[in-house]
């Protein structure tokens, strides 16, 4: 398995999902990640906060097969130095990392499950993000969100899609939502594209149930089309090869 996904980085996307679970687990964190979790406003944030945190340190011990606790990111913040920023494989920076989650939803019944997903390659800078469609059908999302040139979404699928793209660059770009998504219109899955600030990116819709059919997510992502998600690379060629490993991680 290690081997396996040591080998897999270097031409691939590879993937890592896992539900949130009901408790804190803060077994495999350093201490500014244990503070993280310490400082997050709610019991449900700091479950969140600790399982992505575990997560990514997993998948990193897989690749570089090592302890999850012996490896070292940093998260230092690219505007205000805070330890939030996207993470960074100190011994290794040409393996990429990008983290996106999935929060439960306040007040519905019954309550969604959280999750969250890992992106690692050693292609290009990578980014990742997970939207759910119901979370982009507020009034005024089209005018923070659309260019003129992605039209206007059919339906609330296609409006999490544009969005799940265009968070997906920004954050291969490592700006996330310091640059304005309306500046930019979303990229067609497999067509490089020119952004304004001169860089390329590629991007590709995942496939959330497609998993599920050979291992699960680990969490539930409700019906097709209800909850989307996107990787990109930050480079001007037109393959993204993606691979999902087997969740299970308790
Ligand atoms: C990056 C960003 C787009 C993610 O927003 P989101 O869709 O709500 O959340 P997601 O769960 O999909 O992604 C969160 C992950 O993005 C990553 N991230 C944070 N800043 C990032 C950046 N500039 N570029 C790429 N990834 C980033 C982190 O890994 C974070 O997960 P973690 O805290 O568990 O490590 C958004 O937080 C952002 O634009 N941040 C930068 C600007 C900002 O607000 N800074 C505030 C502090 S000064
Ligand atoms: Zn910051």
């Amino acid at each position: 398995m290690s081997l396996d996904a040591a080998d897999a980085v270097r031409d691939h996307v590879v993937l890592w999902s896992r539900a949130v679970p009901n408790r804190v687990d803060l077994s495999q964190l350093d201490d500014a990640e244990r503070q993280r979790v310490h400082a997050a406003a709610t019991p449900a944030t700091a479950r969140q906060r600790a399982a992505g945190l575990t997560l990514v340190r997993r998948a990193l011990a897989e690749v570089l097969g090592t302890d999850a606790p012996a490896v070292a990111v940093d998260r230092t913040c690219p505007r205000c130095g805070g330890l939030h920023g996207p993470p960074r494989v100190v011994a290794d920076p040409g393996l990429f990392v990008s983290v996106t989650h999935v929060r439960p939803q306040a007040g519905r019944m019954p309550a969604r499950e959280a999750g969250v997903i890992v992106a690692l390659t050693r292609i290009a800078p990578v980014g990742l993000d997970i939207v759910r469609s119901d979370d982009v059908q507020f009034p005024g999302f089209d005018a923070v969100a659309l260019h003129p040139d992605d039209g206007l979404p059919a339906d609330a699928t296609s409006r999490a899609r544009v969005w799940a793209r265009k968070e997906a660059v920004l954050k291969a770009l490592g700006v996330g939502l310091d640059t304005e998504p309306t500046s930019f219109p979303a990229g067609r899955p497999g067509v490089v594209q020119g952004l304004p600030n001169g860089s390329c990116a590629i991007v590709a819709d995942l496939d959330l149930q497609a998993p599920a059919a050979e291992q699960s997510l680990g969490f539930d992502v409700g019906a097709a089309g209800q909850t989307v998600a996107a990787v990109a690379l930050a480079r001007s060629a037109p393959l993204v090869a993606v691979r999902w490993m087997p969740s299970g991680h308790p």
